[in-house]
């Protein structure tokens, strides 16, 4: 595969902001974050609007010195530059509503995640500039790395050039939120989207059930629960393996371990057979994640995820993960160990 280019403040001209009208709408994790990075790196406050309803995170914003608006057809109407830094599951309504039908044709929107635009679901207008700027990071540490002078990972790409200036204005907002400081990786909303939800879907899933079949496995042999939840994760040692493999390599820090764990690991890794476990990953991406399904199946069921109880689909998932041998075990043992932990 090819190497993606990286791009670094010095590809980047801030120029192309000037004079524009910047809205982002929402000041929350990501918002708060970026508008205040933008305006410390010289965008003036004037050319700022924080479009939000009226609630605390609006509070935020008016308290931190930035001119505040409500009326979101208004804010529309004026932006340059619209960031889109509201929760993904309310963008297409807030957006497709209450933005889209007030935006210059000229306007470039910029998102943070690529799902709502790879699954085409925000109304663009085909003059229109989209681009991705999309933080690997949670909001309060691209303020506080920024605040302190260095930079963070950043996805950068440009999924739609109406005007042709869609490119320097993509890298001029990621100078502006301190994205080129440590250097922004030229990605795609599919490539984002791919990756973001075949961790959730297909990694993560199976690493859960891997912690819940070796726990059962172990339980049955007769390890106590309090021993099995210390060693395998209370212990913050998965934490710490998975900060080394950040900072070393992901093999590489098996060094750290004893000899017989390192052997163990190693020749284990090797003698498993894959093949199972790529095609199962395989039928994730391309036949749920890249082909819309699980959005589909997702958008069907979002309405429900505001209701209380068992009629909220993520209650139901939880209740039944916590009846597993491992689930039982934790709350037990956390019952008992109660002001230790
Ligand atoms: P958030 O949950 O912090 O958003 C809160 C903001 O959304 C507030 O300003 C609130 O007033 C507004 N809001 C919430 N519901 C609303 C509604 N129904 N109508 C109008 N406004 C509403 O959002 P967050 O986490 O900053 O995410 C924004 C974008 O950034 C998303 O696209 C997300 O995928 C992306 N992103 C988030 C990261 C994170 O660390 N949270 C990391 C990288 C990208």
């Amino acid at each position: 595969m090819p190497s993606a280019k990286i791009y670094y403040d010095t590809d980047a001209d801030l120029g192309v902001l000037s004079d524009k009208i910047v809205v982002f709408l929402g000041f929350g994790n990501q918002g708060a974050a970026q508008a205040q990075n933008l305006r410390d790196s010289g965008v003036p406050n004037d050319k700022i609007v924080i479009a939000n309803r009226p609630d605390s995170y609006a509070e935020d914003a008016k308290s931190r010195g930035f001119n505040v608006e409500h009326d979101f057809p208004k804010a529309a109407k004026v932006a340059d530059i619209l960031f889109l830094l509201i929760p993904d599951q309310v963008q297409p309504r807030v957006f497709n509503e209450e933005f889209a039908p007030s935006l210059k044709p000229d306007v470039a929107i910029v998102v943070a995640s690529g799902y709502n635009v790879y699954y085409k679901l925000l109304n663009f207008k085909p003059t229109q500039d989209v681009v991705m700027v999309a933080p690997r990071m949670i909001g309060s540490s691209v303020r506080s790395l920024f605040e302190k002078g260095k930079g963070f990972p950043c996805f950068v790409s440009v999924e739609q050039d109406g005007t042709h200036k869609g490119f320097p204005i993509a890298l001029a907002l990621s100078l502006a939120i301190g994205a080129t400081k440590a250097g922004a990786i030229a990605s795609s909303a599919r490539e984002e989207t791919a990756m973001d939800l075949f961790a959730e879907q297909a990694l993560w899933p199976n690493i859960i059930l891997l912690f819940k079949e070796a726990f059962g496995v172990l339980q049955e042999a007769g390890c106590s629960d309090e021993a099995l939840c210390y060693e395998m994760w209370m212990s913050k040692e998965p934490a710490e393996i998975f900060e080394r493999a950040a900072e070393e390599g992901f093999i590489t820090q098996l060094k750290h371990h004893s000899t017989v764990s390192q052997y163990g690991q190693l020749n284990g890794a090797l003698k498993l057979d894959g093949s199972t476990i790529r095609s199962h990953f395989k039928e994730i991406l391309y036949n749920r994640v890249l082909n819309g399904k699980f959005q589909r199946e997702f958008s069907a069921i979002e309405a429900d995820l505001e209701k209380e109880g068992d009629a909220n689909p993520l209650n139901k998932l939880y209740t039944e993960h916590g009846k597993s041998e491992l689930g039982e075990a934790e709350s037990r043992v956390r019952a008992r160990l109660a002001g230790l932990l």
